[in-house]
């Protein structure tokens, strides 16, 4: 969801003020998921990297959470979402730990959309936390090294029981990862868009949709293959 900061300044706003208009955006973006049936959403809502911001703007941030938890979780949940977050959330206040986990445990039974929101989230902290848990299970002499295969590092990954994401939405015109889901993304369809992430609305989401729908996912075989697939 990149492209906050800049929204505000081009409207010579404080930065937060571009966070708030992105808070609105996710709001849009989570009933037209509903409308569109999707089931998975992640949002990347705060980096591992995101702590080297300014203080104040992460104070901010924080408080956006918090603000949202206890505004959206009750309309979240008779929207029939399942509110997930992914991310080493350890390192935030005990307040906002607690509202997450409130969070999660009234909407735990929806099973319309799963919202995943990542805060102090990063792919390659992902993958370093499985690398952990099943190191220490080796340690203890519980596993064989050998028994590590692609199966076994997915099942200790943020989200194993959910499906890998199809499609990658970049705003804000980076095209680059930045470090976020970097293994479950592996086949994602990419879709980079300059529109700044506050302006992301009805219509952009759908042209993302439509970019995706027109996508041949090959997963490694050939054009002809998938093609035999589709037309048998
Ligand atoms: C990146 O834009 C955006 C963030 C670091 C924060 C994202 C937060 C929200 C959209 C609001 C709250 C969301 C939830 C789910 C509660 P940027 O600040 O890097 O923008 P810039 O590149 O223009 O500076």
């Amino acid at each position: 969801m990149d492209g906050n900061g800049r929204w505000a300044r081009k409207r010579l706003m404080p930065r937060y003020l571009g966070h708030r208009a992105g808070l609105e955006a996710v709001r849009k973006t989570v009933e037209q998921c509903i409308e569109y049936g999707v089931e998975v959403l992640t949002l990347f809502a705060f980096s591992s990297e995101n702590w080297r911001r300014p203080k104040k703007e992460v104070g901010m941030l924080m408080d956006l959470f918090m603000s949202a938890l206890n505004k959206e979780v009750r309309r979240l949940d008779r929207n029939g979402v399942r509110l997930r977050i992914i991310g080493a959330r350890e390192a935030f206040p005990q307040a906002l730990q607690d509202k997450i986990a409130e969070a999660e445990r009234k909407t735990a039974g929806n099973d319309k959309l799963v919202l995943q929101i990542a805060a102090n989230y990063g792919g390659r902290w992902d993958v370093t936390q499985a690398a952990r848990i099943l190191a220490r299970r080796v340690a203890r002499g519980e596993m064989d090294p050998e028994a590590i295969d692609e199966a076994m590092i997915a099942s200790e990954l943020a989200f194993p029981d959910l499906p890998d994401p199809d499609l990658f939405i970049r705003t804000g015109g980076e095209q680059r990862l930045s470090n976020f889901v970097l293994w479950q993304a592996a086949y994602a369809e990419l879709y980079f868009t300059d529109l700044l992430w506050p302006d992301f609305d009805a219509q952009a989401f759908a042209d993302a949709l439509i970019s995706f729908a027109g996508r041949e996912r090959r997963f490694g075989r050939t054009s002809e293959q998938v093609q035999g697939e589709d037309g048998a």
